[in-house]
């Protein structure tokens, strides 16, 4: 009898010790209101004291590099490559019973959140198998956007909260309060709008966008074109279904809702492949979207890595991020905006440098700042795609989105991005050619004070110095007399003007 209380002891010490490791696929889900859920995965593997495997969160995919104490008080840290930067996550964890704590911060200054992980099967969760990419071809071009894109994007302003009721009512704005005609066309649904995909692997818009297919028909009756929003990873950057692996069946499906513009952001896809192999994973769609059949507006945001300028229009692309987000302050938008000078060479009808959406009417910058960020992305030939919520404009926000003086010079069918010809300290000049010999001449001031400033035509190129300059936000004809022009700029302010050399 002794012999089989031993062995019946051996057993249940396995089970109960079994119960207190931390070995095992654990899952943590968060509904959220759209009907979706948020999965956090944590696949470990417990050896005496050390802890290996992988956490799976939104867009990122962590292989666990450090860990240290005991399933009831553990610490592990997860690495992962992103591109060509390390990143990092820190999770502090706690077993108790069959739930799984796991706290972490967003930021080291951050308070810890907490979510709770229940046992799921093995292999749930894990990474997809790596497809590779493509050898490289040339995509023909989809001759669209020969000007760059006007629009509005959900991004800026309604983040996760955009809806179906919200696209229609920004829509019924543009097309009523003047955008439209000033030019504006594209109203962008951006992340967060996906559910999983069908029994068919057909992707799916989530609780908050009942009827995309109706939603398009909608915005297409008021004039104007719908676009939306994907990854070529597994998740988009807020942790949604992206499209890896279904290129083209996700290409057919926007093509069958009547979508006309596509946002395609890399995010889940630095899992799976390097900064080298992007031109040809963002090939890949753009080749889908040609054999769908529909013209779909090709916009890549990878953020400005690996030189898209250099490769974007031989993927299909008509425009490509050229740097991080954009933030709606005043020093995000001018590092951003005054940057750019070195890009101009690879802007040209049909193919733009992006350098990110408008914060214009956010709130976080002056109406003179704002007329800064407008007539800087409208020197750079950058797309004009709004960020504010329509509906609530002030009237100094709308004369500012819908100058259409100011938007001339962005859609100026020449194409050739400004280029900065002078500065001095915190003030700038740049000028832009425009069709018919004119050029835009910017005098932008960066200092917090107004600043006298003076530009020399002979410096810009005029073999005679011009008689008259249009202000371009005074909507005044200015009367030149002599070889330079002088004026105070404002702080953090703009003088924009239309010069022709000679007479007018
Ligand atoms: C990235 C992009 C943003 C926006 C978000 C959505 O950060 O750069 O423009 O699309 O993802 O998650």
């Amino acid at each position: 009898m002794k012999w089989l209380c031993a062995v019946v002891a051996v057993m249940c010490c396995a089970l109960s010790c079994g119960a207190a490791d931390l070995t095992g696929n654990w899952v943590a889900e968060n509904p959220l209101p759209d009907g979706t859920v948020r999965k956090t995965y944590f696949d470990l593997k417990q050896q005496d004291s050390s802890i290996t495997g992988h956490i799976r969160v939104t867009q990122f995919y962590y292989t666990i590099s450090e860990s240290s104490g005991t399933p009831e008080a553990f610490t592990i840290t997860g690495t992962m490559m992103d591109g060509n930067s390390p990143r990092k996550v820190v999770y502090e964890g706690k077993l108790a019973g069959e739930e799984l704590h796991m706290a972490t911060r967003r930021r080291p200054d951050a308070p810890l959140v907490e979510v709770v992980a229940h046992r799921a099967p093995a292999g749930e969760g894990a990474m997809p198998a790596r497809i590779a990419p493509p050898a490289l071809h040339k995509v023909a071009y989809n001759a669209l956007a020969k000007t760059p894109p006007m629009g509005w994007n959900s991004w800026n302003k309604f983040a996760g909260r955009v809806d179906d009721a919200t696209v229609r009512a920004i829509a019924d704005a543009m097309a009523a309060n003047g955008m439209k005609d000033a030019g504006y066309t594209y109203i962008n649904i951006d992340d967060t709008w996906e559910a999983e995909r069908d029994a068919q692997g057909n992707i799916q818009s989530n609780k908050k966008f009942p009827n995309m297919k109706a939603l398009a028909d909608y915005v297409h009756s008021k004039g104007l074109k719908l676009g939306i929003y994907s990854s070529p990873g597994p998740n988009t950057c807020a942790g949604y279904e992206g499209t890896y692996a279904h290129e083209e069946q996700d290409a057919r499906t926007y093509a069958a809702w009547g979508i006309d513009y596509l946002k395609y952001d890399w995010c889940g896809a630095r899992n799976i492949y390097t900064d080298a192999e992007m031109q040809a994973v963002y090939q890949k769609m753009g080749d889908a979207l040609q054999a769908s059949g529909r013209p779909i507006v090709y916009s890549l945001c990878q953020y400005g890595r690996a030189d898209v300028w250099k490769w974007g229009p031989d993927v299909g692309g008509n425009l490509w991020r050229t740097t991080g987000d954009i933030r709606d302050t005043w020093d995000s938008m001018s590092k951003i905006g005054f940057n750019q000078d070195e890009l101009a060479a690879y802007a040209a009808p049909g193919h733009w440098n992006d350098p990110d959406m408008l914060e214009i009417g956010n709130g976080g910058m002056t109406d003179t700042e704002y007329r800064t960020h407008m007539s800087l992305w409208s020197m750079l030939a950058a797309p004009l795609i709004a960020g504010n919520d329509l509906r609530s404009m002030t009237p100094a926000i709308h004369d500012i989105l819908t100058n259409k003086e100011v938007i001339a010079i962005d859609q100026d069918s020449e194409g050739k991005q400004a280029k900065r010809v002078g500065k001095w300290g915190d003030q700038e000049i740049w000028t832009r050619p425009l069709a018919g010999g004119a050029q835009a001449v910017a005098l932008f001031n960066r200092a917090k004070d107004d600043a006298p400033m003076t530009v020399k035509w002979s410096d810009l190129g005029f073999s005679q110095p011009p008689r008259t300059a249009r202000d371009l936000w005074a909507h005044f004809d200015v009367k030149l007399d002599g070889s330079q022009y002088s004026a105070t700029v404002p702080g953090h302010g703009v003088l924009l003007l239309r010069v022709k050399s000679g007479d007018r």
